[in-house]
């Protein structure tokens, strides 16, 4: 059946007419308890999800969505190894990367466990090795920079982590990431590394990705130009992936591969072997603590009720705007600068895994899923595209998320941080009326003619939807629980949406089509079925690079 014909989402609709009017600033007056009674502590985190137009009958009924939805079964049939990618039949089990328990985890009947730990311990061995001066480089240096290449879910989780923990990174090594295949990116590091001090980590699930091979080749031919014999080339390339083949095709002795499986999902990957850039920088206690963090978000989603599960409440939340309110994003704005990088990092997380308008039986939706996942630093922003949010005309639901400690030693920061956190968030619940507006004109001695002028913009409609999530400190262990969370959250809603959070076959499209345009590009007179805009920008590029005719004159 679909989730429009539910009897639980009609019940929401009909709750939806009720309530959509009411102002969470009258919920907040006729309710002390509201804040204390939406409130969630899990490991690290402090959810407040008071500042969301909810009352406990639209949390009764959300729930009820998702029993409907087999949310409990869905749980389970994740954490348990059941197939549930079903378009690439495979299991989902990035919880098992992190899995501190005794349980076996079993995939066709194996239990993964003892090799997710002998992993592990290969990964713990090589970057003790690195960090404590080992492991040397061909000349026998000591490695002083690690650049890790790959793109995507090979990239994103491992910069963000590195980028988040800094403070706990190794003082003598300097972490670089290369994604881009522009070689501008490469290059820029190539400029700033040597050949005998560095350490490159080829990165990726299915190593036939062209962006991260072709930047590969590009290191390769770098660190040969300099080495010259192929046999260096085992000290400082190591690859991590699923496809041992490919990588020996490429030219990297397996004995070099730190291996992941094909049941761990590309942008779910940090906590497998793609996190070694993490473990070389930070340590294997570190890396051990970020896992455990994540282990214990685990263990609430798996076994908490859903009235205070945390990734099934904020989950909820999303689709009720989504569905109900239509809103067709949903802003990440994190305060600290050590999480700069979050918002890239849970936009692939999130619309890779949720963009999607099939349904696991193949039929198309008749409503909407995942939203455009969007963000930047939060404090940047407000003096940037807050505006929109504050008084444009679309409703916009907001994660602010800030650290309660202060990370730096620079006096009076982090108060100034966090009272922004707290009055944005207050702002866009409240809002200000017309006749606070003219009042506060009027008393700056504004005469009242032109007071009436001005305080329609100055008008802020408020009940405008935010969660507050605050870490105790940045830590391994709270990005650990940050970034299950939303993991499990992007869950509970593929489950509720009923669509494949899993695969990405949204992405196949344009690969296809850059391969047979890269042949046009490279050979003169290759067969082009492209369309005309399409073939039109192919001659352009050619005659531009023939240096025949400027763009302008064609
Ligand atoms: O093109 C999308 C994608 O497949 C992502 O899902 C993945 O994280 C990224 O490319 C990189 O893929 P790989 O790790 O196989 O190089």
């Amino acid at each position: 059946m679909s989730l429009t014909a539910l009897s639980t989402f009609k019940a929401l609709s009909a709750h939806f007419e009720n309530v959509k009017e009411m102002h969470m600033k009258d919920m907040f007056a006729n309710d002390p308890e509201r804040a204390t009674r939406y409130f969630l502590k899990v490991g690290s985190l402090c959810l407040d999800y008071s500042k969301n137009r909810i009352n406990d009958e639209t949390l009764k009924l959300l729930r009820d969505l998702a029993q409907e939805c087999a949310l409990e079964r869905k749980i389970e049939a994740m954490f348990s190894g059941e197939k549930i990618n079903a378009t690439e039949g495979r299991a989902v089990l990035h919880t098992a990367l992190r899995n501190q328990s005794q349980e076996k985890v079993r995939v066709d009947g194996e239990d993964v466990m003892p090799k997710v730990r002998d992993v592990l311990a290969r990964m713990a061995d090589f970057s003790d090795a690195l960090r404590c001066g080992r492991w040397l480089g061909y000349t026998n240096q000591i490695i002083t920079d690690v650049v890790n290449i790959g793109i995507g879910g090979s990239d994103l989780g491992a910069l963000m982590v590195c980028k988040a923990l800094k403070r706990y990174a190794h003082p003598r090594l300097n972490m670089y990431f290369v994604s881009n295949v522009d070689g501008i990116q490469i290059q820029s590091v190539l400029d700033k590394i040597h050949p005998e001090t560095t350490l490159f980590i080829v990165a990726s699930k299915t190593f036939s990705t062209q962006e991260t091979l072709t930047n590969a080749l590009s290191a390769r031919a770098w660190f040969l130009a300099h080495a010259h014999d192929e046999v260096h080339i085992a000290k400082h390339f190591v690859a991590v992936s699923t496809n041992k083949q490919a990588v020996q095709d490429f030219g990297i002795d397996t004995k070099n591969m730190f291996e992941f499986w094909n049941w761990v999902g590309g942008r779910y990957s940090l906590w497998s072997a793609i996190g070694l850039s993490i473990m070389i920088y930070l340590g294997k206690e570190n890396f051990q603590e970020l896992l455990e963090g994540a282990f214990e978000m685990d263990t609430h989603f798996r076994s908490t009720p859903f009235e205070h599960n945390m990734p099934v409440i904020l989950a909820l939340l999303g689709v009720w705007y989504v569905n109900f309110f239509d809103a067709g994003s949903h802003l990440i704005a994190p305060y600290d600068q050590y999480l700069r990088y979050l918002p890239r990092f849970i936009q692939q997380l999130d619309m890779e895994s949720n963009g999607k308008r099939t349904t696991l039986k193949g039929e198309v939706v008749n409503y909407d899923t995942g939203p455009i996942i969007w963000g930047d630093l939060g404090i940047n922003s407000q003096h940037a595209f807050f505006q929109l949010l504050h008084q444009g005309t679309h409703l916009t639901p907001i994660d602010f998320i800030a650290s309660l400690s202060k990370e730096g030693n620079l006096p009076g920061h982090h108060e100034i941080l966090l009272s922004n956190v707290f009055a944005q968030a207050e702002a866009f619940m409240k809002g200000k009326d017309y006749q606070e507006a003219y009042a506060q004109l009027i008393e700056k001695g504004v005469p009242p003619e032109q007071a009436c002028v001005i305080a329609p913009h100055r008008v802020f409609s408020g009940n405008r939807p935010s969660n507050v999530l605050l870490l105790d400190a940045i830590t391994p262990n709270s990005i650990g629980n940050l970034v299950a969370l939303y993991e499990h959250k992007i869950f509970v809603q593929g489950a509720i949406w009923d669509i494949n959070s899993f695969d990405q076959w949204g992405v196949e499209l344009g690969k296809e089509l850059a391969k047979d345009i890269l042949v046009q590009l490279r050979e003169g007179n290759a067969q082009s079925f492209h369309d005309s805009s399409t073939q039109h920008l192919i001659n352009l590029y050619k005659i531009y690079n023939k240096g025949v005719l400027h763009a302008d004159q064609e």
